[in-house]
C-alpha cells in the first residue's frame, strides 16, 4: 500500500530514489517524500501529493552529493494526507521510512513524550522514529537499537533507516511487511516490491520475516538477532525486465494488462496442461492431493473473492465439492467448523493483503489445510501457505485488477477440472474439450472482444454521465456482475451494485426509473426465459438495458436498448468474453470521465493493513 526504496553507493541517490518511487507510485499515492545523506548532513524533502511535486521541490532546491537515500510514497492510515505526515520522519538522529501499522503506538508516543520527544505528525511512523532514536542515544549502535526498539513494537513494519553518524549506511528491518534488498554494479538497493528494483538490477533477495540487514557500497549483509557473525543474503535472479512492469504504448496500465490476459491465461495454464490432463505437477501438488478434498473454504478479498464466487459455481458444478466463499476480514469471525478434506483456498494477487494473511494465518492455527493462489512470486501468503499456485500473470500496476482477476479464475477452473476429474465426475472427452477451450479457445474469444472497442466506447458515452448503474446477471453471470460492478466503481467513481437477477424485484427495483441503466448478463441458455423475463421488469419500469449475451441467443436487437454479442461458442469462452467486455465498459467509461485509471481515488494496489 506504501512503497519504499533505498539506495547506497558510488552514483548519485536521488535520480535513483525518483525512478523507484515512480514504480512504486502506484501502491499509494497520497504523498511521497525522501531523505538523502549528504556530505554535511541527512535532507528530508517531501510534501502532500505525487512524485511530480516531489520533483519540483528537488529542482527549487536540489540535493547535491548524496549517495545514500530512502524514499516513500505513502496510502494514509494514520494521519490524513499532508506534507507533516508524509514519510520520511526524522527525530534526533534517525530518520526512517515505514510501510505498515504499529498498533501500540499511543502507548510508545507517550513514554517517547516523558523522555521529551515532541511529535510533529500524527503518524505511527514517527513514533516509531523516535523509539529508535532513544535507543540510539543510549547505545550508539543501530543494531541493538533498532532490535531493543522494534521488540517493543506490536504490529506490521518495514523500516528503512539512515542514522545521522553512519554515512553511507542504509539499515532495513521487516515484520509483516514486505522487504527486498538488492545489489547492483554501482550499490545496493532496498524496496518494497520487485518492480521498484528492476530498472537497477535483476540480483534481489526477499528479507525474512525479523531480518534486519545493512547496507553499504560493499553491499548488503544480513545482521543475525542471535548475534552471530553477519552474512550476505542468498540472491536470486528475476527474470522479469523493467520493460514488463512498463506500458509500452497503451494509454494506462490498466489497458495494457486487459489486452495482456490471453497471453497470462496461456501462460498460467500451459505448464499445467499435459496430455489433455490437469497437471499440478510442478506446484507440488499430486492426483491424490484433489482427491482428499471433500469441501473448500475460498478466503480472499475484492476482486480475488469475486474470482472465488465465480470459482466456487465452478468447482460445485463441475466436481460437486462443496465450496464456500469468504471474504478475508470476515474470515475469522466464522466459528471454523468444517469436515475433514477441507481445503482453504485463499487468493490474492499481490500476495500481501493483510486481511487475506491473517485469515491464512488463522486457517493454519485452527489446523486446517491450505493452498494459495498467487500472483507475486515468494510473497508472504504464497510463502506461508501449505501449498501455491502462481498464476504467472506477470506483473499487474494498475491498482483496478483485471489480468490478476483473470489468471485466477481461469486457474480456478483447471482446479475444478482437476478435482473433477481426480473424483471420477469427468470423463476423458469431456475433460480434454473443456481444457481444449480454456487454454486455446477462451484467450482467442478474449483477443476477439478487443477488436469490437468501438462498441464498448458507445456503451460508455451513454454510462458516463450517469450517476447509478445495476448489473444483473444468474449463476455465474451474477459472480461475473458482481466484478463488473466493482470495476465500474473503482475506476469511473459511478455508483454501481450487482444484484442476482430474480432478487431485484424483492426490494432493489423500486430504485430504478426513467433512464437507470441496466446491464444485464445472460450468457447460460438455460436461464434465457428467466432473464427475458428480468430484463422485461426493469424495462417496463423505464430502465435503459445493455444485455450482454452469447453470439447465437435467440434475444433479438429489440430485447434490449442494447445488445452487446459474445465471442465464443461454449460457456467457457462466453464467461471470459464477459469478464473482457465489462473490463472494457469499466475502462472506457472512466477514460471519458476524466478518471485517473491507474490510479483510482482512496485506493492501493496491495492493502497491507487490516
Ligand atoms: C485491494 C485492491 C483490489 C484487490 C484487493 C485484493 O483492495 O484495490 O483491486 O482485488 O486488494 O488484492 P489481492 O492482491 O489480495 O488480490
Amino acid at each position: 500500500m506504501c512503497g519504499i526504496i533505498g539506495y547506497t553507493g558510488s552514483e548519485n541517490a536521488i535520480p535513483k530514489i525518483k525512478t523507484g518511487l515512480s514504480v512504486l507510485e502506484y501502491r499509494g499515492y497520497d504523498s511521497v517524500g525522501l531523505a538523502a545523506r549528504t556530505k554535511e548532513e541527512v535532507r528530508v524533502v517531501k510534501c502532500r501529493g505525487r512524485v511530480e511535486a516531489l520533483a519540483e521541490r528537488l529542482e527549487k532546491a536540489p540535493i547535491e552529493d548524496a549517495h545514500s537515500a530512502i524514499g516513500h510514497t505513502r496510502w494514509a492510515t494514520h494521519g490524513g494526507p499532508s506534507d507533516t505526515n508524509a514519510h520520511p520522519h526524522r527525530v534526533m538522529r534517525v530518520t526512517l521510512v515505514h510501510n505498515g501499522i504499529i498498533e501500540n503506538d499511543r502507548e510508545l508516543k507517550a513514554e517517547c513524550e516523558a523522555r521529551g520527544i515532541v511529535f510533529r505528525s500524527e503518524t505511527d511512523t514517527e513514533v516509531a522514529a523516535a523509539v529508535i532514536a532513544l535507543r540510539y542515544e543510549d547505545t550508539h549502535d543501530p543494531v541493538s537499537a533498532i532490535r531493543a526498539a522494534t521488540e517493543r513494537m506490536r504490529g506490521s513494519y518495514a523500516f528503512a533507516m539512515l542514522f545521522d553518524d553512519r554515512p553511507g549506511e542504509v539499515y532495513a528491518i521487516r515484520q509483516g511487511s514486505p522487504l527486498l534488498v538488492a545489489v547492483g554494479e554501482d550499490g545496493a538497493y532496498l524496496a518494497s516490491d520487485l518492480t521498484a528494483l528492476l530498472p537497477f538490477t535483476k540480483t534481489y533477495a526477499r528479507l525474512a520475516e525479523g531480518a534486519l540487514a545493512r547496507l553499504s557500497e560493499d553491499g548488503v549483509v544480513l545482521l543475525p538477532s542471535d548475534g552471530s557473525e553477519a552474512h550476505p543474503p542468498v540472491w536470486q535472479t528475476t527474470e522479469m525486465t523493467a520493460e514488463s512492469a512498463q506500458k509500452g504504448g497503451y494509454a494506462h496500465f490498466m489497458e495494457k494488462e486487459i489486452y495482456e490476459q490471453p497471453d497470462a491465461i496461456r501462460q498460467g495454464l500451459s505448464p499445467r496442461i499435459q496430455n489433455g490432463c490437469p497437471d499440478f505437477s510442478g506446484d507440488g501438488i499430486d492426483r491424490a492431493f484433489w482427491r482428499e478434498v471433500r469441501a473448500i473454504r475460498i478466503v480472499a478479498c475484492g476482486s480475488a473473492m469475486h474470482a472465488g464466487l465465480l470459482g466456487a459455481h465452478l468447482i460445485e458444478s463441475l466436481a460437486e465439492i462443496p465450496t464456500t466463499v469468504h471474504i478475508a476480514s470476515e474470515y475469522r469471525y466464522h466459528p471454523p467448523v468444517s469436515v475433514d478434506g477441507t481445503l482453504v483456498l485463499l487468493i490474492s494477487q499481490s500476495g500481501e493483503t493483510a486481511d487475506t494473511l491473517a485469515a491464512l494465518r488463522y486457517a493454519k492455527a485452527k489446523g486446517q489445510r491450505t493452498l494459495a493462489i498467487v500472483n507475486a512470486v515468494e510473497t508472504t501468503i504464497a510463502r506461508e501457505a501449505d501449498h501455491r499456485i502462481y498464476t504467472y500473470a506477470g506483473p499487474e500496476i494498475a491498482v483496478a485488477t483485471t489480468k490478476g482477476y483473470c489468471t485466477q479464475l481461469s486457474m480456478l477452473y483447471l482446479i475444478a477440472v482437476a478435482i473433477a476429474e481426480a473424483n471420477g465426475r469427468m470423463d476423458r472427452a469431456t475433460m480434454g474439450e473443456t481444457l481444449t477451450r480454456l487454454s486455446f479457445d477462451v484467450p482467442r474469444a478474449m483477443e476477439e472482444m478487443f477488436s469490437h472497442r468501438a462498441r464498448f466506447r458507445s456503451v460508455a458515452e451513454r454510462l458516463s454521465t450517469e450517476e447509478h448503474v445495476f448489473f444483473i446477471g444468474r449463476g455465474a453471470d451474477f459472480a461475473m456482475s458482481e466484478e463488473g460492478a466493482l470495476k465500474l466503481k473503482e475506476i469511473s467513481y459511478i455508483h454501481a451494485e450487482a444484484y442476482a437477477a430474480g432478487e431485484l424485484k424483492h426490494g432493489t427495483i423500486s430504485l430504478i426509473e426513467a433512464g437507470t441503466p441496466v446491464v444485464a448478463i445472460a450468457t447460460d441458455p438455460t436461464l434465457y426465459d428467466k432473464m427475458e423475463s428480468n430484463v422485461r421488469e426493469v424495462r417496463s419500469r423505464g430502465a435503459y438495458v445493455i444485455l450482454l449475451c452469447r453470439r447465437d441467443a435467440y434475444f433479438g436487437e429489440d430485447a434490449a436498448d442494447v445488445v452487446l454479442r459474445l465471442s465464443g461458442d461454449s460457456d467457457t469462452e462466453v464467461l471470459f468474453s464477459a469478464l473482457a467486455a465489462v473490463q472494457l465498459i469499466a475502462y472506457e467509461t472512466a477514460t471519458l470521465r476524466g478518471c485517473d485509471i491507474d490510479k483510482p481515488r482512496n485506493l492501493a494496489k496491495s492493502v497491507t493493513v487490516e
